[in-house]
């Protein structure tokens, strides 16, 4: 459930008129709505309630801006980061380093020793190497650096190929086989603290079934380390759990995911933690655009809305489906097209698809945009970077400014010997 909803005819993000905004801070722009993420984070929380130890670290690539980790900081979430960018806008947002848990399969050497005098909460290995060279920059700097290995379980995740991460030939993790002996090499070592293992298979997820197919691989694996004599004290179960874009999509409750865990775990003594990012987020934000012209085509006419491929880059990247409602709707239909402006056919959001009648200075929605949205932003076509508003009850403000082309620009110079 979200707080974008229709008032006498009219589109509201929680009590704000998405008009006002629109005239107000102009379109293309991102709007979230507080109270949706403080929403999803209770039920992500009240669904894992059964479990007895529950870490939370939000998984901030979905939705990094700061206004946003502090409302997910306030609900008592951690995060999930995967470059030292990420890790300072957690801090920034007041999350404490000890509940940061560093993800990523290229985190580099400095990016360790950043992480590490930082103090953060646990480093999740991707490889014996990263081990090695952790253990001995914390080790160098009178240091210990908390680790657990991130395992791949070779387990299809039966989402979109590109946002699959569990299967062997993947780039994540260390082969299920391979983590007792590199967990025995590894555990020894001064400078790291070796205290479990992570998975995370994927993103999108609409079944429980491969993730409960990975979590059962975990628990053996936790017996045989155990078995083996290490301490395990920590598992990560990654993030994952799909929202709905489409009307009609059902999706995993994290009540069902919470039974499933608590069944699966059972007995394990352990930390679980989880790293939760769309579940948290895909719902809280709405893409808001102007229709700039319906251009007759050849089947159905294109809308050209004044968003493109930039500022939601998911369409284009993955055939993602991303719901389009008149924020006025006139109650008449049209079958359309949706694209934006960026020179590419691929900059196109739906094609053949029954819409709300539009016309040219329509304002519009793209719905279920608060998770991979203007995280995946870039200026391409010299476009503007796009700004994001936070709505909470009746307020509201610009969260990130809209990035001028001209201040992009800025940052460009052109070589002494090609000056005239
Ligand atoms: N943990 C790790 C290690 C991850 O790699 C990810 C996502 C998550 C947690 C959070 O997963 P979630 O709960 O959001 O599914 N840009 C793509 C999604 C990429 C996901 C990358 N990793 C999209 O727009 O669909």
């Amino acid at each position: 459930m979200d707080h974008f909803h229709y008032r006498d005819g009219e589109m509201f993000a929680e009590d704000v008129a998405i008009a006002q905004i629109a005239a107000e801070v102009g379109t293309p722009v991102y709007v979230y709505s507080a109270s949706t993420f403080r929403r999803h984070a209770r039920v992500f929380r009240e669904g894992l309630s059964a479990l007895p130890r529950v870490h939370l670290a939000y998984a901030i690539k979905a939705n990094p801006n700061v206004a946003v980790l502090r409302v997910l900081a306030d609900e008592g979430y951690g995060a999930d980061v995967v470059s030292v960018g990420e890790m300072r806008r957690a801090l920034a947002a007041g999350m404490k380093p000890q509940d940061i848990v560093f993800s990523g399969v290229g985190k580099t050497r400095a990016e360790l020793a950043a992480a590490l005098e930082a103090g953060i909460g646990q480093f999740n290995l991707e490889l014996e190497e990263e081990g090695v060279v952790l253990a001995a920059l914390a080790h160098e700097r009178g240091l210990t650096a908390p680790a657990v290995i991130r395992v791949n379980p070779d387990v299809d995740a039966g989402t979109h190929a590109k946002i699959s991460t569990g299967r062997k030939e993947n780039k994540f993790g260390v082969p299920i086989d391979q983590a007792p002996g590199m967990f025995d090499r590894l555990a020894g070592l001064p400078g790291l603290d070796l205290r479990g293992v992570a998975c995370h298979i994927g993103s999108q997820l609409g079944d429980l079934a491969p993730l409960e197919a990975a979590y059962a691989r975990i628990g053996e694996l936790v017996a045989e380390l155990r078995a083996a004599g290490h301490g395990i004290s920590r598992v990560d179960l990654g993030g994952g759990l799909g929202v709905p874009y489409k009307p009609g999509d059902v999706m995993p409750e994290p009540a069902a995911y919470g039974a499933m865990v608590a069944r699966v775990t059972q007995g394990w003594d352990v930390e679980l933690m989880f790293e939760p990012g769309r579940v948290i987020a895909g719902n809280a934000g709405v893409l808001v655009t102007e229709v700039v012209w319906v251009k007759p085509g050849v089947a159905n006419p294109y809308v050209i809305v004044d968003a493109a491929m930039n500022d939601l880059a998911r369409p284009a990247l993955y055939d993602a489906y991303h719901d389009f409602v008149a924020v006025r709707p006139n109650g008449e239909k049209m079958t359309a097209n949706i694209a934006g402006p960026v020179c590419e056919t691929g900059d196109t959001f739906a094609m053949n698809r029954e819409i709300d009648k539009v016309v040219s200075g329509d304002l519009a929605i793209f719905r279920t945009a608060g998770a991979y949205g203007a995280t995946m932003a870039s200026t391409y076509n010299s476009r503007p970077l796009v700004p994001e508003v936070l709505v909470e009850g009746e307020r509201y403000a610009v969260v990130a400014d809209r990035i001028a082309a001209e201040t992009i620009l800025s940052a460009e110079r052109v070589p002494d010997w090609l000056q005239k």
